[in-house]
């Protein structure tokens, strides 16, 4: 579906469940649990997985594969794959012939003090979960691939990038938004498919590809949590059992702010603030936002709309963890 801009808006874009068949992934519920499965293919209804390391070559391919007429779906990740980045791949399967998988650990994105270097990078177990998966390409380009020596040139989105994470970590999305304009040149698909997890990044993405008449339609899919709510990160990965426990006051600060606004309370502010303190009174975590706003402008906004979005980040001990939740009044 294309928008006014010319941009291409996901029909289910967050906000809209996503209702699908039985023995789907999908519930009506626009955040999956993990008890949700995800569940191997049959080996022989796996295709090979072909292993890629460079643009050409994985372009190539994707040609080759559009030509025969395959609808190729692209799932950009930077590894350490959860069922979070599973239920991205199985909605490309759904909708697609042809599914790549990128891996790559993007260093632009990663500011000085960031987890570059501890990053987990458990390539043979996430190679294994795409074949599971019935992925056709995981492309696993070398930094020096996609950043040769003399690189110089990077995509810089405007407001909706400078707000938020964007504040938190200057330069971020700057290296989120170059790494993935070059992706999509390697990997030309049809859809290219995002989490909600990352809420702001995948507004990014679909200015992105408006303002810059990127020919790849983009799907928002909805954020997969752990039973008890936490939503899946690889991150978690670094939370100790005390941090675990203490990491699920964001999704409680989301949690609160949706029964405050359920229960009619309007004044955006005291919200703000209620969610703010959810966090901050939780052992071991230290609130850097909690706030909530305009679900395309990203905008604090001063009064209650129709629709909002609840968004928190937090560091739980060293580890820096953020959420998001849609909220229509
Ligand atoms: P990564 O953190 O590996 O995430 C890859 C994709 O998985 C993103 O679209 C993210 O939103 C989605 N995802 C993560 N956790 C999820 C969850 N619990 N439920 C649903 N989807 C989830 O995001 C990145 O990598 C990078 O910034 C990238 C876009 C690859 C650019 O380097």
């Amino acid at each position: 579906m294309a928008d006014a801009s010319g941009g291409f808006i996901s029909p289910e874009f967050v906000g809209r469940d996503r209702i699908c068949g039985p023995g789907s992934l999908y519930t009506t519920s626009r955040h999956l649990l993990l008890e949700t499965p995800v569940p191997p293919l049959a080996a022989d209804r796996r295709p090979p997985l072909v292993v890629t390391e460079q643009i050409n070559q994985t372009r190539q391919i994707v040609w080759q594969a559009q030509r025969r007429g395959s609808k190729v779906g692209f799932v950009p990740t930077m590894g350490a794959l959860h069922v979070g980045h599973l239920s991205l791949i199985q909605a490309a399967r759904e909708e697609c012939d042809f599914v790549v998988v990128s891996i790559f650990v993007n260093p632009t994105q990663f500011g000085p003090q960031e987890d570059l270097t501890k990053y987990p990078r458990p390539l043979a177990h996430d190679l294994k979960l795409c074949e599971e998966a019935g992925v056709n390409v995981v492309f696993h380009p070398t930094v020096e691939t996609m950043y040769p020596t003399g690189f110089q040139t990077f995509v810089e989105v405007g407001e909706v990038s400078e707000v938020l994470e964007g504040k938190c970590r200057p330069g971020h999305f700057r290296g989120v938004a170059t790494v993935v304009l070059k992706l999509f040149h390697a990997v030309p698909a049809d859809f290219a498919y995002f989490g909600q997890k990352d809420y702001q990044q995948q507004a990014i993405i679909r200015q992105m590809c408006r303002d810059l008449d990127v020919p790849i339609e983009i799907r928002v899919c909805p954020t997969v949590r752990e039973p008890d709510g936490l939503a899946l990160s690889s991150r978690n990965v670094y939370l100790n059992s005390e941090e675990r426990r203490s990491a699920l006051a964001l999704h409680r600060s989301l949690q609160l702010a949706k029964k405050l606004i359920s229960a009619g309370h309007t004044d955006l502010t005291a919200i703000r603030a209620e969610m703010f303190a959810e966090l901050t009174k939780t052992p071991r975590v230290r609130a850097e936002y909690a706030t909530l706003i305009h679900p395309e402008t990203l905008e604090e906004v001063p009064e209650l709309q129709p629709r909002l979005v609840g968004v928190v980040a937090a560091r739980v001990g060293a580890t820096r963890l953020i959420d998001n939740l849609i909220i229509e009044a």
